[in-house]
């Protein structure tokens, strides 16, 4: 029952705590052993073979969701893709190119933008409209053409947890999609597929962490800023763990790609200034080390979220905590509990109201 909180003292955790069984739904019917079921977008998921340029629109987090499908999109499909907020995008002029697909994602399918966004839209010539939502009787899903649910049950928390954790599942089957029509193996997309059927479990290794992560909550309790870095598909999670700290724990937080450290957030950098990094052992981990050298060598505090074969550990200035390895195209995924976790414990310290922060609403349906 949704509205029942269970053993947890909040929904956000009980929410956080669903996350393996509501990505398992998500998955149902989606794929099979080795390919995705175009089936799940409708009767008319010949759209695939057409899209040439995709257009991504949403709000919050699940704008986040979506700057980690155009990592997705460009490298599995090689098609262009670009993400907008959609409180921007409605009131600029947008180009849209030839056989663009329009895809929406939204929480609540109700965020006046999103939905004001999609109308615009569909006066503008796109292929063709989707919306990958949680709520399926949402006015969203209703004004969209296509739709994928994303299956994540009622979310109450209004920071939201399990809705951005399915909608990077619905998103990947998305992408592995559109790929396949632009080219991807058949051995690549079963060896995604696979992956896919993996993450539940991995998703249950991450929570595994939640006592190590609460103990090291009580050292931010008293900060009043946060830094997190990442690169590639890391920096939107790092943007979505930051959204979280801010909305529920009330410090303030930021995101940069860690590439950009010189160019101005390593002015901030002091003893007072945690550093949250993402750092999973991929191609990129040479150079994110070597950020973190540079937050180190000005005293910062280090709190890195890695997996074991990074060989990073703790040490004087690094709180380690493990992420479990997993396969590159998960880890934006997998390593979004640790932070979640993170935050939650960041704000029942701080004792504010972690289900209902201040001046925020579950759904902005009002401009
Ligand atoms: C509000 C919520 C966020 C959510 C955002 C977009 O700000 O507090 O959790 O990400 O709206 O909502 P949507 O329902 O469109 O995903």
């Amino acid at each position: 029952d949704a509205t029942d909180k269970g053993e947890f003292r909040h929904y956000m955790m009980k929410e956080i705590y669903e996350q393996s069984s509501v990505i398992s739904a998500c998955l149902e019917g989606r794929i099979s052993e080795t390919k995705v079921l175009t089936s799940c977008f409708g009767a008319e998921s010949e759209f695939l073979k057409d899209i040439e340029n995709v257009h991504i629109v949403a709000c919050g987090t699940s704008y986040h969701a979506g700057m980690v499908a155009k990592y997705w999109i460009e490298d599995l499909a090689g098609i262009p893709c670009s993400v907008e907020v959609a409180s921007e995008y409605r009131y600029r002029k947008v180009a849209v190119p030839k056989k663009t697909l329009f895809l929406t994602l939204s929480q609540s399918g109700e965020t006046a933008d999103t939905l004001a966004a999609l109308r615009m839209a569909k006066e503008l010539g796109y292929l063709t409209t989707l919306a990958i939502c949680n709520v399926p009787s949402s006015t969203l899903v209703r004004e969209s053409a296509l739709t994928l649910l994303t299956n994540a049950g009622p979310e109450i928390g209004v920071a939201s947890t399990k809705a951005f954790t399915t909608q990077l599942t619905a998103l990947l089957i998305t992408s592995v999609a559109i790929a396949v029509e632009n080219g991807l193996s058949a051995e690549k997309e079963q060896e995604l597929v696979q992956a896919m059927r993996s993450l539940p479990a991995y998703i249950n290794d991450a929570l595994a962490q939640d006592a190590h992560i609460k103990v090291i909550a009580d050292r931010f309790a008293n900060k009043h800023n946060a830094l997190f870095l990442g690169r590639g598909t890391m920096f939107p999670i790092a943007l979505e763990g930051s959204l979280k700290l801010k909305e529920i724990s009330y410090i303030h937080a930021e995101a940069y790609p860690a590439g950009e450290l010189k160019h101005g957030p390593l002015a901030l950098v002091d003893e007072d200034m945690p550093i949250i990094a993402l750092v999973p052992h991929n191609d990129m981990l040479d150079k994110l080390k070597s950020n973190l050298q540079e937050v180190a060598a000005r005293g910062g505090e280090l709190y890195v979220f890695a997996d074991k074969e990074t060989d990073l550990h703790n040490e004087d200035n690094i709180v380690f905590t493990e992420v479990p390895k997993v396969d590159r195209i998960l880890e934006p995924i997998v390593h979004t509990i640790p932070l979640q976790l993170l935050s939650y414990h960041v704000a029942v310290v701080k004792g504010t109201d972690v289900d209902q922060p201040r001046n925020l609403a579950k759904s902005v349906t009002v401009e």
